[in-house]
């Protein structure tokens, strides 16, 4: 019995002992939080072979990735994002990162060794999630898995060998300032045209992208790249900007009855998007691109698209669209 009582106290005392010691190393700054001197092999390899392990348990399965990985449209829709919201960690194909990105605890890999051990599900799931402790951070916005698609389209794109001059040309800036980058005429087919929107419904989405209630990732770090009080002159100049060239769609014709009168899941869709309607906070989708018109429509029914005020008349609108739906209306505003 009174072993017993000895043993239990031993532990109780070290218990305390170890809490006491826990707390003075938080509270005294005895734990020395300088990167200078990196991590312990150890503290590296365990927390690499967890980061390892959590990937292969959790990304997608490849059933999940889309066939248009190497479309590339959707391949510069990534490699434009990278460039702004990933390169300065990362740095670019055939370039390192200098100095003071390589004094980071754990540095990041450039570019063209990041790529090399992953599957491009893995990968998505890496930029989606980020990893915890290291620096790399998750998307900005949730539920928009389509969104980190394209970025890893472009990383597959990598993987295949893309060079610098590549890269260069797929990311030059444009004239007209870097939002044109992406929505004016050398942009790219999967950013939406500007220039058939309202200067009011284009000030309104940038509020709603900058507050999140309309969540994307993409537009969250490109609308935070100006500042908001400059949003009304911005739409009004984007309003009047050539948009990227477009593609034909196959079959125009199937989506026009559908589109004038709807049927017994959808409403038609001209009573509010049609030409006799100038409500400028009702956007116009007339030669709207057609991979943008299938994406939001495909966000809409989902529930996954945010707006300002009027959305929930549009997603009520898009509830009961169909696949087929979706692809016959985009392609007849694409050409309308
Ligand atoms: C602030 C710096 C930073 C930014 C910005 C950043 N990353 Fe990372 N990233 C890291 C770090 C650090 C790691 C290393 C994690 C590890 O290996 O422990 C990493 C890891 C990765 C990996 C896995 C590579 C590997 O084997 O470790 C990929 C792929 C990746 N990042 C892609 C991206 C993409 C795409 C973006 C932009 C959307 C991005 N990163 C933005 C810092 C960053
Ligand atoms: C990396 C490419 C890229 C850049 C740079 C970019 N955009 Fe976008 N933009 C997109 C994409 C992709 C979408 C669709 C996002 C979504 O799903 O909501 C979009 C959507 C928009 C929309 C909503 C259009 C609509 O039809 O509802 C506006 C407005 C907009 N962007 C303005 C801007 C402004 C202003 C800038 C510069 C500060 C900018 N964009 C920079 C890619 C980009
Ligand atoms: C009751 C009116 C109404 C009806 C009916 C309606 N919409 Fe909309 N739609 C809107 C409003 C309002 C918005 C803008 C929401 C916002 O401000 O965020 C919108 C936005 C959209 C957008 C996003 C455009 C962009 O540039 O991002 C698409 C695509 C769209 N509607 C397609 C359709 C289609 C296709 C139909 C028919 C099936 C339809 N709409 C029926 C009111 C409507």
């Amino acid at each position: 019995m009174s072993q017993l009582r000895t043993v239990l106290l031993t532990l109780a005392t070290l218990t305390v002992l170890g809490a006491v010691a826990g707390f003075a190393t938080v509270l005294f700054g005895l734990f020395n939080t300088s990167a200078r001197s990196g991590h312990w092999a150890v503290t590296d390899w365990a927390m690499h072979t967890i980061f390892e392990n959590a990937v292969a348990l959790r990304a997608p399965p490849e059933a999940e990735v889309p066939d248009d990985l190497s479309d590339p449209a959707l391949i510069e829709l990534g490699a434009r994002h990278y460039d702004s919201a990933c390169a300065m960690c990362h740095a670019t194909p055939g370039t390192s990162g200098g100095a003071t990105i390589a004094a980071m605890v754990p540095p990041p890999p450039q570019i063209d060794r990041a790529v090399t051990p992953w599957t491009a599900a893995q990968m998505h799931w890496i930029v989606e999630a980020g990893v915890k402790m290291t620096g790399m951070p998750a998307w900005p916005a949730e539920g928009r898995a389509d969104e980190v698609w394209a970025v890893v389209a472009f990383l597959t794109a990598v993987q295949r060998g893309m060079t610098p001059d590549d890269y260069a040309a797929m990311t030059a800036p444009a004239a007209e300032g870097y939002c044109a980058g992406c929505h004016g005429a050398g942009g790219t087919s999967r950013a939406p045209r500007l220039d058939i929107l309202t200067p009011d419904y284009i000030a309104d989405q940038l509020a709603a992208y900058r507050s999140g209630a309309r969540p994307s990732g993409m537009m969250a770090h490109a609308a935070a790249k100006v500042p908001a009080s400059g949003d009304a002159e911005l739409a009004a100049a984007l309003a009047r900007l050539e948009g990227p060239a477009q593609s034909v769609p196959a079959d125009p014709a199937a989506g026009e009855a559908l589109a004038a009168r709807g049927n017994g899941r959808v409403p038609g869709c001209l009573a509010c998007h049609g030409p006799d309607n100038r409500n400028p906070r009702i956007p116009s989708l007339d030669g709207q691109g057609e991979a943008y018109l299938v994406d939001q429509l495909t966000l809409w029914r989902d529930g996954a698209r945010g707006g300002a005020e009027r959305a929930p008349l549009m997603r009520a609108a898009a509830k009961g669209l169909s696949d087929a739906d979706i692809a016959a209306l985009s392609a007849f505003f694409a050409v309308r």
